[in-house]
């Protein structure tokens, strides 16, 4: 890949990692991520899995088996990577599949592990192949082989690391190699938060925050927060502003319910691009099935984008089905698209 490509490629990967997000909401999402595994809200049963391997490590006094997270974004992996840390209190060390570009760039950051230590790679199914293979050794024997020399002179040293901790992070388990996905010790998948939960998340980012908002207010930021604290972080941020301006300062369901929907974001959470797909696949594809390369190129979106970050949600909610022949809206998704259609056209 030339240099530009991959930087482009970087940027983009970035973009989706973000999921739309300002500066701001990143900010404020480092100020209110959970610190502990106390602190971290809902995913019971990874969370009960995690405590049972980490107190297994620490009982033998062995460095954490290597870990894969998985699940759609802003659920809480990165999160989980820096708890995992805390709680053992290691350093961790952190970079992404699409920035390692070289195995080489590896060595360094392998090299200055010490025992114990916590590597991170975020979107990890991006690694480039040779890359992917350099890491084997790695993981496995922790050794790595680096070629000194070029042509007949060429020869191979081993090298011998300290015994770290691989933690990966995905949106794509299924994109992952098997040999890499077999070479962690632990595969945990995180699933979209119930509403309960994520109106747990609400009101601690809120007292975190010094925000008043009342249980009304919270359960329904929390119900158009598309199963993801990210997002319910960012909707929260959106109210706050709101009600400052037009109101006392403290949030209520009424003027969560104005605040979003001057945002154009409806009673389920979606926002402009969902609505624009589920619209196309009706409009342009009597309902599907489409293939989702088509529906990126209507979309003048990646694919990539489709299928991490609009997607899931959209199957989850069941507006959305995923067959062999492409997506395919459900009863549920004629039905909302009939409710949403008063503005643009008279469809029902
Ligand atoms: N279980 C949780 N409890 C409370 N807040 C959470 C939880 N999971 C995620 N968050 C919030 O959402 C933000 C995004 O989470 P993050 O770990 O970056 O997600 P991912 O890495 O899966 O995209 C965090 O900064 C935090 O504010
Ligand atoms: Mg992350």
């Amino acid at each position: 890949m030339s240099e530009n490509k991959r930087e482009r490629y970087i940027d983009k990967a970035e973009e989706t990692v973000r999921n739309g997000e300002s500066e701001d909401d990143v900010i404020l999402n480092l100020r209110l991520r959970p610190e502990s595994l106390k602190d971290f809200i809902g995913q019971d049963e990874v969370l009960g899995m995690l405590e049972i391997a980490l107190k297994a490590a620490i009982k033998r006094d062995e460095p954490i088996e290597h870990l894969l997270f998985s699940g759609p974004p802003g659920l809480g992996k990165t999160s989980l990577a820096h708890i995992i840390a805390r709680e053992r209190r290691t350093k961790i060390v952190t970079t992404s599949g699409p920035a390692i570009e070289r195995a080489g760039d590896l060595v360094g950051i392998l090299t200055n592990l010490s025992e114990g230590d916590i590597l991170f790679i975020d979107e990890i199914h991006r690694l480039s192949r040779v890359v992917e293979e350099f890491i084997y050794p790695a993981m496995e024997n922790f050794q790595i082989d680096f070629l000194v020399d070029k042509g007949p002179y060429a020869r191979t040293i081993k090298f011998n690391l300290k015994t770290f901790t691989l933690i990966g992070a995905t949106t794509r388990a299924g994109l992952l190699s098997a040999p890499l996905r077999d070479r962690f010790g632990m595969s945990l998948h995180l699933d979209f938060y119930s509403p309960e939960d994520l109106a747990s998340v609400v009101r601690r980012s809120a007292g975190l925050l010094g925000i008043p908002i009342d249980e009304d207010g919270a359960a329904e930021i929390a119900r158009r927060s598309r199963g993801t604290p990210r997002i319910a972080n960012r909707l929260l941020r959106r109210v706050r502003d709101w009600v400052q301006v037009k109101s006392d300062g403290s949030i209520t369901r009424e003027r969560t319910v104005r605040a979003l929907e001057s945002h154009g974001i409806d009673e389920m959470g979606l926002a402009r691009l969902d609505r624009k797909l589920l619209d196309i696949i009706f409009a342009s594809y009597n309902g599907g099935p489409v293939g989702v390369a088509a529906l990126a190129s209507s979309l003048n979106e990646e694919t990539d984008t489709i299928e991490e970050v609009v997607e899931p949600y959209l199957l989850m909610a069941g507006l959305l089905r995923r067959t062999p022949r492409g997506r395919e809206l459900t009863d549920q998704g004629y039905k909302y698209l009939g409710k949403h259609a008063k503005i643009k056209h008279d469809l029902f």
